[in-house]
């Protein structure tokens, strides 16, 4: 018998009795069951295991190598990227998954966008992690999908790609001054308290006293969170040390987030409102006038907004001093600011520095979804020493060979599928525009996932074996890329952790992709 059947016959359970000869080899029993003198029932039951693993090897064996043994390759270590390669590995039992980063170290927003006082929401990394270490994953940081390797490179070394690289960049203002220094995205903000790399040295003017934040989403309210907690709290989560050092030294005491439309527009939600409501030795500002005749027009609306504005109606016409005992010595305050949209970052009478902000005054026009705020043409000016803009993240064209929609900022895909490229898949916020939170995520990567599956069960996918991760790092490594493995970053982690330990805190992030490279001695 060939070595290779050899071990098809050990696999299926049969082992101990002498292997079929060739006239005989698809029944089992007969003239075998004859001379191998075993007792009927141990025979039967390993009949019964016999002829389900036989079933596993039918639902497996297809019929060509890219069904039989698909090499799929997800850009992206988010959870869009995992949660499709979970996926994947899940219904797939021989498929294997490489998923490349351009970071050193996994996890997309769960590591840089998620607030470090919010430690719960960053159990899903268990999970991806349970993912990476499976012998059919692996994690290849450091590959900047588009500059190290192109997508059509990796289209020709595996059955298919999945696109999950997420939306990188921010949404600019498109208002006159949006360049001064004073002015920052609330991306950017995030990433320099969250460890990103590229903005590690950020390090903001936090001076004035007044801070606006432009926009009114769940980005928003976590900046300004940041903005005001009491850094005693700060300082038990895994926020960088060098933004605790700067955080330590503000002197922002108001700050203002400011919504184009109203409060019945509002895109952030009840649980993060609730948070700035108790945030210690902070009060909130909210204008009674903004929230005249809502009382009735909320009980039309769907049961979560009408609660998030029953909060926000309460909170607004309490008296003075009926907060907590906290707030009632607050020394800081966060106020909504509402029908009001950014027209022009006013500059300092040097001009060298953002000192304001000039709102133009709004009205609603239209219904429900539709309802769009219109100019009065009647402005206000808001003064401040530094402006944050939160009006939402942005996806980029990944590669020329990739079809983008610049207007809508996603590639255009059905179901995942990316239109007119077989073969190529999309997932998360480059699928579907940069909103939702990491359950919404999870339920259209598990859908761009099925779509995949389905598509190589039909054969739509190339045929044939495909070399997979052996080609590409032929090709990085004449590149001079320098790949991190999930081992890599397992040290990395243990690193992290031990540092912040000294301190109470759960970990202290590396931030210095050099220095990360040292430590894993590359
Ligand atoms: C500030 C902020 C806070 C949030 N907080 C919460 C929260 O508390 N709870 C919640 O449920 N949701 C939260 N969300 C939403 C949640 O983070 C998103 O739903 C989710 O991260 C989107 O997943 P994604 O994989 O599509 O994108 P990402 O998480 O951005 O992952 C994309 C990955 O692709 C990588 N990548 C990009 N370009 C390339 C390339 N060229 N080559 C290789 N790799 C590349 C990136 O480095 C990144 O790792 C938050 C979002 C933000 C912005
Ligand atoms: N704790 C959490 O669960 C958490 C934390 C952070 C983020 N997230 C999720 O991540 C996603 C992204 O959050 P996000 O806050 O970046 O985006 P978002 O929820 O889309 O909010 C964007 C805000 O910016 C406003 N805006 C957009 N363009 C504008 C413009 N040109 N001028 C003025 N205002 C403008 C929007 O107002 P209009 O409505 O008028 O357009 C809206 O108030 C969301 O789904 C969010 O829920 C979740």
């Amino acid at each position: 018998m060939a070595p290779r059947c050899w071990l098809w016959w050990h696999w299926l359970g049969w082992p101990r009795i002498r292997p079929p000869s060739a006239s005989n080899s698809t029944t089992f029993g007969g003239s075998d069951e004859v001379r191998n003198p075993i007792n009927a029932k141990a025979l039967r039951k390993m009949r019964r295991k016999v002829q389900g693993r036989v079933k596993l090897c039918k639902m497996h064996l297809l019929t060509d190598s890219s069904e039989k043994n698909p090499q799929i390759c997800v850009v992206g270590s988010g959870p869009a990227g995992f949660y499709t390669a979970q996926h994947l590995l899940k219904h797939h039992t021989q498929a294997h998954v490489d998923i490349y980063e351009k970071q050193l170290v996994p996890f997309g927003l769960v590591r840089f966008g998620v607030a470090p006082d919010h430690p719960e929401v960053k159990n899903v990394i268990n999970t991806f992690t349970q993912t990476a270490r499976s012998d059919r994953c692996a994690f290849r940081g450091n590959v900047v999908v588009g500059k190290d390797v192109t997508v059509p490179e990796l289209q020709g070394a595996y059955h298919a790609v999945v696109l999950s690289y997420g939306a990188e960049d921010h949404q600019s203002l498109e208002i006159p001054g949006e360049e001064l220094p004073g002015v920052c995205s609330a991306r950017a903000f995030v990433g320099w308290y969250n460890g990103l790399p590229e903005n590690r040295e950020l390090a903001p003017d936090l001076s004035c006293d007044t801070a606006v934040i432009l926009g009114q989403g769940n980005v928003a309210l976590d900046v300004a969170r940041i903005l005001l907690t009491p850094h005693e709290l700060l300082e038990k989560t895994d926020i960088t040390e060098a933004a605790l050092g700067v955080l330590r030294q503000s002197r922002v005491k108001t700050v203002w987030i400011v919504g184009r439309r109203g409060p019945l527009q509002v895109a952030f939600t009840i649980k993060e409102l609730r948070e700035m409501i108790h945030l210690p030795g902070t009060r909130s500002i909210l204008d009674p006038a903004d929230f005249l005749g809502l009382q009735d027009r909320i009980k039309e609306v769907p049961r979560p907004r009408k609660r998030l504005m029953e909060l926000l109606l309460q909170t607004a016409t309490e008296k003075p001093g009926a907060g907590t005992a906290g707030q009632a010595l607050a020394t800081r305050a966060w106020g909504l600011r509402f029908f009001r949209s950014p027209q022009q970052v006013l500059p300092s009478p040097d001009g060298r520095q953002a000192a304001g902000i000039r709102l133009a005054v709004t009205r609603l026009e239209g219904v429900g979804e539709a309802t769009q705020a219109v100019p009065t043409g009647d402005t206000e000016d808001l003064p401040c020493g530094l402006v944050l803009s939160s009006v939402g993240y942005k996806s980029r064209p990944i590669d020329p060979s990739v079809p983008f929609d610049s207007k809508l900022g996603i590639i255009p895909n059905v179901e995942g599928r990316v239109v007119g490229v077989p073969g190529l898949y999309c997932s998360g916020w480059v699928k579907r525009g940069p909103t939702g939170v990491i359950t919404t995520t999870m339920t259209d990567s598990f859908l761009t996932s099925q779509m995949l599956l389905q598509d190589l069960k039909a054969g739509l996918l190339p045929s044939g074996p495909r070399p997979g991760f052996a080609a590409i790092q032929a090709l990085l490594s004449s590149r001079g890329v320098r790949l991190v493995s999930f081992s890599d970053w397992e040290k990395l982690d243990a690193e992290e952790v031990s540092r912040g330990q000294g301190a109470g805190k759960p970990r202290e992030k590396l931030v210095d992709p050099h220095e990360m490279l040292r430590l894993l001695g590359h």
